[in-house]
């Protein structure tokens, strides 16, 4: 007994030290890189596992035909990043091989599809997740996900902390005794901060006018209450823009009254309940193979689908009818990251054509729909269409 509390005991320490070594980091980061002003931007692309491979090869190919000229030039180039399956990342018994982590490091931004998280019990050992450990590794501190419903006036801007919260320490909770675990969740003055302060200053570029911090403040008095009250003093810098705070259940409960979850335009949550926040709102536009995510940091940049590898999927056979939309969805907002607001714009309004309005071919998930191939094919002879 008294060996497994100084374990624990040991554990916390650590955990401290560790996320106060992220503060000193946090302080040294520089500002955001342009991407505008590189002579050469290398784009990654990694695959994943499970329904990965399918959607992002669709993604990467809509995204190198808008692209093929800056690429002939010289001016974009394409990394494909093998070995963050499931299986390469068991066998290395690591959540990004290292090898992995360095070609990553080489990319100013990277496209990923999805790659599956272990959990206990699984024919995989329990290894942390790639997308956090990505996250978290490339310190990419905001994971922002647009959610659109024009018919119902839904337009929101979801600012998820993607390097804190529960997930910061998720994979580092200490079994106590055979009968006590214990998690840790984390809330960092300068992480709180630059997440609040991007999801403010992109309410004030693109003319937004509120911004609403969820939380659960009132029982997770520290670290909640810590983020809140972060997010209540940046909000004083923001005279015109209206800020106020909501409580994540009935959060949860508003975004399905039709009445009011139309008002709320841009969220800023830590990182566990933007996670269910996200996968709640995307159901309202299709599901979340149609929501894709942005994962910003000052110097690197990921872009995913919101939604996990769909084993199952494969394990029918059905992995080239998977629906790429989120991937798709994920590459717009890397092409506006990287300042190429054009083709953003125009992948964006071929999308949109291609689910909503025309609708010549849909993905189903199943051989009764258009494979995610052809579907990327009708995009590209889209984007074509409304350039002509
Ligand atoms: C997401 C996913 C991931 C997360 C999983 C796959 C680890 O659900 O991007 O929302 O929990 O963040
Ligand atoms: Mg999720």
């Amino acid at each position: 007994m008294e060996n497994k509390w100084e374990h624990a005991v040991a554990r916390f320490e650590e955990v401290i030290r560790r996320q106060q070594r992220r503060i000193e980091d946090m302080a040294a980061e520089g500002d955001f890189v342009d991407y505008g002003a590189l002579p050469e931007l290398v784009i990654g692309v990694c695959g994943g596992d499970g329904i990965g491979p399918a959607i992002t090869a669709a993604a990467r190919r809509v995204l190198a035909y808008l692209l093929r000229d800056e690429t002939a030039a010289g001016r974009v180039r394409f990394a494909d990043i093998e070995g963050l399956t499931i299986e390469n990342r068991a066998a290395r018994g690591q959540a990004i091989p290292d090898d992995v982590l360095a070609a990553l490091k080489r990319c100013h931004v990277i496209l990923k599809g999805p790659t599956t998280t272990p959990r206990a019990g699984d024919p995989w050992p329990n290894i942390e997740s790639a997308n956090v450990a990505m996250r978290k590794e490339l310190d990419l501190f905001a994971n922002v996900r647009p959610v659109k419903v024009p018919a119902e006036g839904i337009d929101w801007l979801f600012f998820r902390e993607n390097t804190e919260g529960a997930y910061a320490v998720g994979s580092l909770g200490v079994d106590v005794s055979d009968d006590l675990a214990v998690d840790f969740t984390v809330t960092t003055t300068g992480g709180t901060e630059r997440i609040v302060r991007l999801a403010f200053e992109t309410a004030r570029r693109t003319g937004r006018t509120r911004v609403t911090a969820v939380t659960k403040a009132n029982v997770i008095k520290t670290t909640d209450g810590k983020f809140l009250k972060i997010a209540a003093r940046i909000a004083r810098e923001y005279p015109e823009i209206r800020f106020d705070d909501w409580y994540i259940d009935i959060m949860t409960a508003k975004l399905v009254d039709a009445k009011r979850r139309r008002d709320f335009q841009i969220m800023v949550l830590p990182n566990l309940y933007g996670d269910i926040l996200t996968d709640e709102a995307a159901e309202f536009q299709g599901g979340v193979g149609t929501a894709g995510s942005a994962n910003i940091g000052k110097r690197y940049a990921m872009f995913e689908a919101i939604h996990g590898s769909a084993p199952r999927m494969v394990a029918e056979g059905r992995a080239q009818y998977a629906d790429p939309s989120s991937m798709l969805r994920a590459t717009v907002m890397l092409l506006e990251h990287i300042g190429r607001t054009g083709a953003a714009g125009l992948l964006e309004r071929a999308l949109d054509r291609c689910l909503y309005e025309e609708k010549k071919f849909t993905v189903t998930g199943r051989d009764t729909g258009a494979t995610c191939e052809r579907f990327a094919d009708y995009v590209m002879e889209t984007v074509d269409a409304l350039s002509r």
